[in-house]
């Protein structure tokens, strides 16, 4: 086997290891919905194992459908969350049979393929990369929904780094055009596509996230209850859901508690504050004096190299993220403290871009000048227009292989139980530049 091929044979292995590690609890628990926002668990499971099924085994192989009747099931736009309890999907020991035979399969496809066929299916081997992020995207998913149902089994005691650096509160990015999205990652997706100049005026972005102290202190400043920092839309949904903190968090006497995969514990103070909405991340901005950066100044800070004139995949550089460099692929269970990375800031010296908290940007979600759906209109182009905001950056939870300066996501600006918090930014008054 080439380098390629043990890479992808070992990444398919770790991320099933993963999805089956958070799936391995009793059936009761996998079978059922624990909110409307969510799927029950083993339908996730099952789902990954169908959409490996018909684009690497159908799409990429030409190989005759395994199960067909149950594709309806698992297509994620027939039925909306709220509803595939309902579904005759797969039971847990049924669903681990499925994706398990199906998996069996693509080991043989992957030993046989040529990974230089000019098919854009085969090269470079971006089915196997389709397939490897959806399941780490899925798996993310599915720690969102233990988080939902309080289940204490995925905390991890992994060690994280102390909140160490010390430096500006902002960070001063010079106007001038910069390169967004790519044309050469090979497991890019279409949505990153294609690579295109930018030209952004001068502006500060924030050198880390938004702090529990910070937000805490928006709290009690009324934040809550100020309609001056709200849009029309964000207070309408702050007034009908009674809401006055982040998701997760409760008010004991002086001090804010938050529950964690079940547990009880007090706000660490110093963590990147997380499961908070657009619409709270917007009024903090306003309150602060701020705003929320734009999409692309979020990446022209987090990865243009002016020196260089080029774009780096990771705000540091080239290299695979380490745990000296980011805080990803679940080692804990948590944001790291803010200040936890200097060594992964990057060339504007903002930090902890990747990795930690998924970060909420101004920007709508769209495709980029010049977009073609690949290899499926419903994987980008159907979510585009003003109903989605972008996130950038991945959380804690996101794994080092769906996770890169480029990479986008996407949610409804009322979502809160993703892992997400966010940075502020403004732009440079004429003084200032
Ligand atoms: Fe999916």
């Amino acid at each position: 086997m080439t380098d390629l091929k043990e890479r992808i044979a070992a990444q398919l292995t770790a991320v099933r290891d993963r999805s089956l590690g958070y799936t391995a609890a009793e059936d009761d628990l996998l079978v059922r919905q624990h909110s409307p926002l969510m799927s029950p668990l083993v339908w996730d499971l099952a789902h990954v194992g169908n959409y490996e099924e018909l684009w690497v085994l159908r799409a990429a192989a030409g190989i005759t459908p395994l199960r067909p009747e149950i594709d309806d099931i698992y297509d994620a736009f027939k039925t909306p969350r709220r509803d595939r309890p309902a579904l005759p999907f797969l039971r847990p020991t049924e669903a681990r049979d499925y994706i398990g035979g199906v998996r069996g399969r693509v080991l043989d496809v992957l030993d046989a393929v040529d990974l230089a066929d000019p098919d854009p299916l085969r090269r470079d081997g971006f089915v196997f990369g389709l397939v490897i992020q959806h399941e780490h995207q899925h798996d993310e998913t599915m720690l969102a929904t233990l988080q939902l149902a309080g289940r204490p089994g995925v905390v991890r005691d992994g060690d994280l780094p102390p909140g160490l650096s010390a430096g500006p509160e902002e960070v001063y990015v010079p106007e001038g055009e910069f390169l967004m999205g790519t044309d050469s990652l090979p497991w890019a997706y279409d949505n990153e596509r294609p690579a295109h100049r930018v030209d952004l005026p001068a502006y500060w972005i924030d050198r880390l996230p938004v702090g529990n102290a910070a937000y805490a202190a928006f709290i009690e400043d009324g934040g809550y209850h100020d309609a001056r920092w709200w849009t029309p839309e964000g207070w309408r949904w702050r007034q009908e859901n009674g809401v006055f903190a982040p998701l997760f968090w409760t008010r004991d006497g002086g001090a804010w508690w938050r529950t964690r995969f079940g547990r009880p514990e007090p706000v660490p103070m110093d963590e990147p504050v997380q499961h908070v909405c657009w619409y709270e991340a917007d009024a903090y901005a306003r309150w602060a004096g701020k705003r929320l950066p734009t999409e692309a100044e979020w990446e022209k800070a987090c990865g243009w190299d002016a020196a260089a004139g080029r774009a780096r995949p990771y705000p540091w550089g080239e290299q695979d993220p380490t745990p000296e460099l980011a805080n990803l692929g679940h080692r804990a269970a948590r944001p790291a403290p803010l200040g936890a990375y200097p060594g992964g800031a990057s060339p504007y010296g903002a930090e902890q871009m990747v990795g930690d908290v998924w970060e909420w940007t101004a920007t709508w979600f769209d495709g980029y000048p010049g977009f073609r759906a690949f290899p499926y209109r419903e994987y980008s182009e159907v979510f585009f227009g003003k109903e989605y905001r972008v996130l950038r950056g991945g959380s804690w939870a996101a794994d080092p292989a769906a996770v890169r300066t480029t990479f986008r996501n996407w949610d409804y600006p009322i979502r809160r139980q993703i892992f997400t918090g966010f940075r502020c930014a403004r732009t440079a008054s004429p003084e200032e530049r």
